[in-house]
């Protein structure tokens, strides 16, 4: 996969697209400084919103300028990060990752000049509803979901299958690793047994039961299986051994103790 990434902070982007499993990667990326498309005089980038109230907006000539400096392959698929796009899922991450080449645009400031997403035909994705200083972060969280998924990219694919939102709507389990006893605190007897099936059980178990407990909006009966709703029912019956008591409440608590200076 090729992916083009155009902004005025280019040196945002060369230790995360180098470290890692996205550096070890063989995506080709290329980032281009929009600000070496300046023409004017002190090589200006943003100018202030019509309408007023302050803030600087990013200039469409530019932007424009160095979009269509990019090859043909760059403009198929484009990206423009902004708290005003749909939120950027697991299924887009999925979808985005059978592209040849993809091109993310990066605001910053106030944004970019709406002309530039008609212009570019950009999809508009957010990645939560909070706002940034602008679109290196968001674009970087997308590149990191989108590059995981490619071929050969994770060492052991099983392993992405079994994420919080692979293939599912619902969290994924905790991992442990050793010592089986660390601190007090066992790892599930379960995932010491070497049986797959069991293992697998308890993964989807726990995935769910973690989903009532820290994402209880993302529960809607509608899109439950009847696996799914066998055991949901285990869970809230406290059936097939899976903790459901709220964090700190194993017996153990991350507060000092009354008395404990
Ligand atoms: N730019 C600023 N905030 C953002 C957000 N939440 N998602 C995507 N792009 C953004």
């Amino acid at each position: 996969m090729k992916i083009y990434i155009l902004t005025i902070f280019p040196e945002i982007f060369s230790s995360v697209l180098s470290c890692g499993v996205i550096g070890r990667s063989r995506t080709q990326f290329e980032v281009i400084n929009i600000r070496d498309f300046a023409t004017n005089k002190h090589r200006a980038v943003d100018d202030a919103p019509y309408g007023g109230f302050g803030g600087m907006v990013i200039l469409p000539e530019v932007v424009m300028d160095a979009f269509d400096s990019l090859p043909e392959e760059a403009r198929a698929k484009v990206i423009i990060p902004t708290p005003r796009g749909r939120l950027f899922r697991q299924e887009d991450a999925a979808a985005l990752s059978k592209e040849k080449a993809i091109t993310f645009i990066c605001p910053h400031y106030k944004g970019i000049d709406e002309r530039v997403f008609e212009l570019t035909g950009a999809v508009r994705y957010s990645i939560g509803d909070y706002v940034l200083t602008g679109g290196e972060l968001p674009a970087l969280v997308m590149i990191d979901a989108i590059v995981r998924l490619l071929p050969n990219v994770l060492g052991n694919f099983q392993s992405a299958e079994l994420d919080s939102f692979y293939g599912k709507w619902h969290l994924g389990a905790p991992v442990y690793t050793r010592p089986r006893v660390f601190r007090g605190l066992k790892v599930p007897d379960v995932l010491i047994s070497g049986d797959h099936k069991r293992v697998l059980r308890w993964k989807k178990m726990k995935g769910l039961a973690d989903t009532l407990k820290y994402r209880p909006e993302l529960v809607e009966e509608k899109k439950l299986t009847e696996e799914e709703k066998e055991l949901l029912k285990m869970i809230k019956d406290k059936k097939g051994g899976i903790d459901v008591r709220p964090d700190n409440q194993n017996g153990r608590s991350s507060l000092p103790k009354k008395g404990a200076g």
